[in-house]
């Protein structure tokens, strides 16, 4: 693994990386292997990862290079084949098996919104709350302020099919955050949207980001979003999966659509489009 530092200084107001700050999320030798029909495929080898409390990570890498199968296993989706995962220093994988209390303070937010269409919006985002014994009335007000949180104020009584596909990951993502998630896990949550509505959707992540202060690890294809949100990308080689480089992103926050121009900017790109074209 290497460590790349972009050729910039770091900027005043730029979040450094883990640096004094406890690690929230420690990834330890973190191998999984696959057992498929047509054999065994090795998905990740020897991950190792550490994020601090409130960082933004981003994770990028070719297709089938694992990307999925970490967030998986950071999610308790997937046990991983060896090697450990803490959060707060709690394990979440305790001999294959999933420790349910280390996994309380995740939130998921997928490619797909995956919104129950036969609930309403704030229905859909109060379902964990509901899940977890909260009380209606407390249910409907949080869902409320969600809802203008992720930028669908009076569409708390809408249904999933009466909004657009970026409004429906804005619900996906106000679901997500609803049970004040520690930890946010987000795997291309923007891939099936247009370009100008997902330069809205980052900005609009950027904030939510700042407020509720959550730790994010952010799975996506595109090297420009990974690095805008990012205090940190990661890039894993391609099958199986290690950790190729982890460059910090020394750019002052909150970032704009014009941060995209600047010399610190495009020299972290170039670096990670270099060493993707490497692979
Ligand atoms: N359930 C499974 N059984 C067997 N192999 C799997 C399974 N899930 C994933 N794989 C394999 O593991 C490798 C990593 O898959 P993964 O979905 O993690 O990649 P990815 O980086 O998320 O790819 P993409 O960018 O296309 O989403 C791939 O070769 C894939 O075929
Ligand atoms: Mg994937």
């Amino acid at each position: 693994m290497t460590i790349s530092e972009p050729d910039v200084a770091v900027r005043p107001g730029a979040v450094p990386a883990t640096e004094g700050r406890p690690a929230q999320l420690e990834v330890t030798g973190v191998d999984k292997v696959y057992q498929a029909r047509r054999g065994e495929v090795h998905a990740l080898s020897n991950v190792d990862l550490s994020i601090g409390r409130g960082e933004f990570i981003s994770l990028v890498g070719r297709s089938g290079c694992g990307k999925t199968t970490l967030l998986r296993i950071l999610a308790g989706l997937l046990a991983p084949s060896s090697g450990t995962v803490t959060a707060d220093g709690e394990s979440t994988w305790r001999g294959g098996k999933r420790n349910d209390e280390a996994f309380a303070q995740f939130g998921l937010v997928f490619q797909d919104a995956n919104l129950f269409p036969w609930y309403t919006i704030a229905d859909n985002i109060a379902l964990p709350l509901k899940l977890r014994g909260v009380a209606r009335r407390a249910r409907r007000a949080r869902a409320a302020e969600l809802c203008e949180l992720v930028g669908l104020p009076g569409f708390e009584n809408a249904y999933p099919r009466e909004l657009s596909g970026g409004m429906r990951q804005r619900a996906a993502i106000a679901r997500a955050l609803s049970y004040d998630p520690k930890i946010l896990l987000m795997d291309e949550p923007f891939g099936a949207l247009d370009a100008l509505t997902r330069d809205r959707m980052n900005l609009e992540l950027q904030t939510i980001h700042a407020q509720a202060g959550a730790t994010v690890v952010f799975v996506t294809h595109s090297i420009n979003e990974a690095v805008f949100l990012a205090d940190r990308v990661v890039l894993l080689t391609p099958r199986p999966g290690r950790i190729r480089s982890i460059t910090p992103v020394p750019v002052a926050r909150p970032r704009s659509l014009e941060t995209e121009t600047t010399t610190e900017f495009q020299t972290v790109v170039r670096r990670l489009r270099h060493e993707l074209d490497e692979e």
